[in-house]
């Protein structure tokens, strides 16, 4: 860590579920356990039923709203003014590295407190509230949406280039609280070992990565990181 000039870290929903906010694959209390993905986070589920996938994306932006960052959020930050380049790639929706502090995130799923378009894919701030579910597009009338990214889409392109990049190019990648299963994110810390970075992953269970990566730090992430920082920078280092 200390000597680490480029570093970059890989965000799954593990780092927010100290906050509250459920991961997807855990086997009781992950939200692909009680939803299927098929119903609620496809273009075509949304096509089908526009007005259920809209309230399950606003109850899932309800209760983050009323969550707050937890520590593992918090210690990255400080990696953010420690470290000569630091990235933060991140699969969460939630907004919640940013609520904590981190100033650049690339999101590569999104973010749900995001609006769009579904006709014209424009970002959209504000919109007349009426009784209709989902609300309609101010100017084309066309559905809105929550700016994430379902399955079946591409990820932002500029976003996921500049993910590849930074994972080619660092010295030091952490992997923390993913399952690192879903593509292409589950690929980058793969990228990162081929170019001959230490890879490091941060996860109280085994993923398809733990066998790869050259330490495995099997742990919470609102624990390990901050115990990370400190052993790195001095115990002064706490967020
Ligand atoms: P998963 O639910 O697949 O994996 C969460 C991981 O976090 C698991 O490996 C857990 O062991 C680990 N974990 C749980 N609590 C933790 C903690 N306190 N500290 C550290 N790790 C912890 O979530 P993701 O890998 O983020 O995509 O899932 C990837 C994508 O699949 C999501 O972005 C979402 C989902 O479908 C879309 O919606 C497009």
């Amino acid at each position: 860590m200390r000597q680490a000039r480029r570093l970059t870290v890989l965000t799954g929903a593990g780092v927010s579920a100290e906050s509250g906010v459920p991961t997807f694959r855990e086997a009781r209390t992950g939200l692909w356990a009680k939803y299927r993905p098929e119903d609620l986070a496809t273009p075509e589920a949304f096509q089908r039923n526009p007005k259920l996938v809209w309230e399950w994306y606003a109850l899932r932006r309800q209760r983050v709203s009323v969550v707050a960052p937890n520590a593992g959020h918090r210690a990255l930050v400080e990696f953010e003014g420690r470290v000569a380049v630091f990235t933060l790639i991140t699969q969460n929706v939630d907004g919640l590295h940013q609520r904590a502090g981190s100033r650049r995130v690339l999101e590569l799923h999104g973010n749900l407190t995001r609006t769009k378009c579904s006709r014209e894919d424009r970002l959209v701030e504000s919109w007349p509230e009426t009784a209709e579910i989902p609300p309609r597009c101010p100017r084309c009338g066309g559905w809105l949406r929550p700016d994430v990214v379902w399955f079946g889409e591409a990820l932002p392109g500029v976003t996921l280039a500049a993910a590849t990049q930074a994972s080619r190019a660092c010295d030091l990648f952490i992997s923390v609280g993913t399952s690192t299963v879903v593509q292409p994110a589950a690929s980058l810390p793969y990228e990162a070992l081929r170019h001959g970075a230490m890879v490091v992953e941060v996860n109280p269970n085994g993923t398809p990565l733990s066998g790869e990566a050259n330490y495995r730090l099997p742990g919470l992430s609102g624990e390990v990181l901050p115990a990370l920082l400190g052993a790195a920078f001095g115990p002064s280092a706490g967020p």
